[in-house]
């Protein structure tokens, strides 16, 4: 089909065009119809003046219902007030196929009955900002680490084993085996660092996790760097890095879709490396000044909750790293700190403005007996490991790396409040469609 995407239009001021798209909004003043014409690249104002057309067209569009899919021809015009500075000045229009009764309307609608029609409610005009800002992030993730010669490897979504504990393990059937949906890529990546030196992927991960807040997917996407040679320091220095890039090519590409979805931008601004470095001991002062008196303390042993995030980030104007986590509640496959055995090597990056947890990872246990003595105490089956052990038996050196959860990241930048919307098909507890 012959038509010029409306992103383009800035482009042919004063030519004759063919616009392919759907009616997203009519309204009608006298002589004169104003259409709102999106095709994905835009959304374009279409003006009908009836003493310039056909009568027939005329009419035909005052019957032209929501999501309409049209051929609009006309002149592009120069028009300051309108978003990408351009209208179409209709001269004729042809429909491709009609649309009845579509049920999301300009009104209100409840979350459910939005989800429920998820596949076209990723046609509204927030959904596209939010996709778009999504599509920028994930190129400007693969930018980044391809220009720092980073080797992207693809890490399987097929498991025979737990990364990140057993009890969020998605089973299935695998002819007459059991396999597990992938909860993270590191232990490949752990593989692949150590072929290639400095390595990521980016894909789907899975958590069967019985968790319903507005941070939980069952099913969310990730991006795992791996490097050999390197410590915790050095992860903490690249994921501050890596933020600060991707917010900034965001706030520089994205401008127009961060308008859209009404994000405060100030926050974002302030973005910039270094970022602060708080231990877990210091971080636990931090929730306990911020409690209420008779509140119940902070115990030294457990995980932060949302709260206790939320306590740590509200002192800083940028995300902030944690580091030092107790082994008590991390991952088997994490490095004990060599000045306190009851610490691990860990970070995890928590954003701004109450969005929490955003990145976890840290340094990697490379010594193979004290390897064999974790996956032991995690009561992990060592056979399902023995490749994993393989890389402490042949030429093991220290490694590390982490994982950025990319709806988290997304929603932060986007300012929405629920990581359903960052993805295109949410998985949730109770919802597996559309
Ligand atoms: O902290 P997590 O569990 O760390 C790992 O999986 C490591 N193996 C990563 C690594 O070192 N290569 O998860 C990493 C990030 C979290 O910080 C969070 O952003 C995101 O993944 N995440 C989730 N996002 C959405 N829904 C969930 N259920 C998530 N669980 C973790
Ligand atoms: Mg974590």
């Amino acid at each position: 089909m012959q038509h010029t995407w409306i992103q383009d239009l800035p482009r042919h001021i004063g030519a004759e065009v063919t616009v392919a798209g759907w009616i997203h909004h009519r309204r009608a003043k006298g002589k004169l119809q104003f259409l709102v014409v999106r095709d994905g690249s835009g959304f374009l104002q279409a003006v009908l003046f009836a003493p310039d057309i056909a009568p027939a067209v005329f009419e035909a569009a005052e019957k032209l219902a929501q999501e309409t899919s049209v051929l609009v021809h006309g002149t592009v015009r120069a028009d300051e007030r309108a978003p990408g500075g351009v209208e179409l000045a209709v001269s004729d229009l042809n429909v491709i196929s009609p649309s009845e009764n579509f049920p999301i309307s300009p009104k209100e609608h409840g979350d459910a009955f939005l989800l429920d029609h998820r596949h076209l409610w990723l046609r509204s005009r927030r959904q596209h900002a939010i996709q778009r800002v999504r599509n920028e992030f994930l190129k400007g993730c693969r930018d980044f680490f391809y220009d720092r010669d980073f080797v992207c490897v693809d890490a399987p979504i097929f498991t025979p084993a737990a990364c990140e504990g057993t009890t969020t393990l998605f089973e299935t059937d695998y002819f007459d085996q059991k396999a597990y949906l992938s909860q993270s890529g590191q232990l490949y990546m752990e593989a692949a660092a150590l072929a290639l030196g400095r390595v990521y992927c980016l894909g789907p991960t899975f958590r069967a996790e019985k968790s319903k807040t507005r941070r939980h997917l069952m099913e969310f996407w990730m991006l795992e760097p791996e490097i050999a040679f390197a410590g915790i320091d050095e992860v903490m220095h690249l994921a501050e890095e890596m933020i600060a890039n991707l917010v900034a090519r965001c706030l520089d590409r994205c401008a127009e879709e961060l308008k859209v979805l009404e994000r405060d931008t100030k926050p974002l601004q302030s973005v910039t490396a270094p970022f602060p470095r708080v231990s877990y001991e210091d971080a636990i002062g931090m929730i306990n000044a911020a409690k209420a008196p008779g509140e119940p303390h902070f115990e030294w042993g457990s995980d932060f909750g949302a709260p206790d995030e939320s306590a740590i980030s509200a002192r800083f104007d940028r995300p902030v790293f944690v580091h030092r986590f107790p082994a008590v509640f991390k991952a088997f496959y994490m490095k004990r700190d060599p000045d306190d055995d009851r610490l691990t090597l860990s970070a995890d990056l928590i954003a701004p403005e109450g969005y929490g947890e955003i990145i976890g990872g840290g340094q990697r246990e490379d010594d193979y007996d004290a390897l064999l003595h974790r996956l032991h105490e995690h009561k992990l089956p060592q056979e399902a490991y023995e490749w994993y052990l393989d890389l402490r038996r042949y030429g093991s050196v220290p490694h590390a790396g982490y994982g950025m959860g990319i709806e988290r990241t997304v929603s932060w930048i986007c300012g929405i409040d629920h990581l359903r919307e960052a993805i295109a098909f949410p998985r949730m507890l109770y919802r597996l469609a559309p």
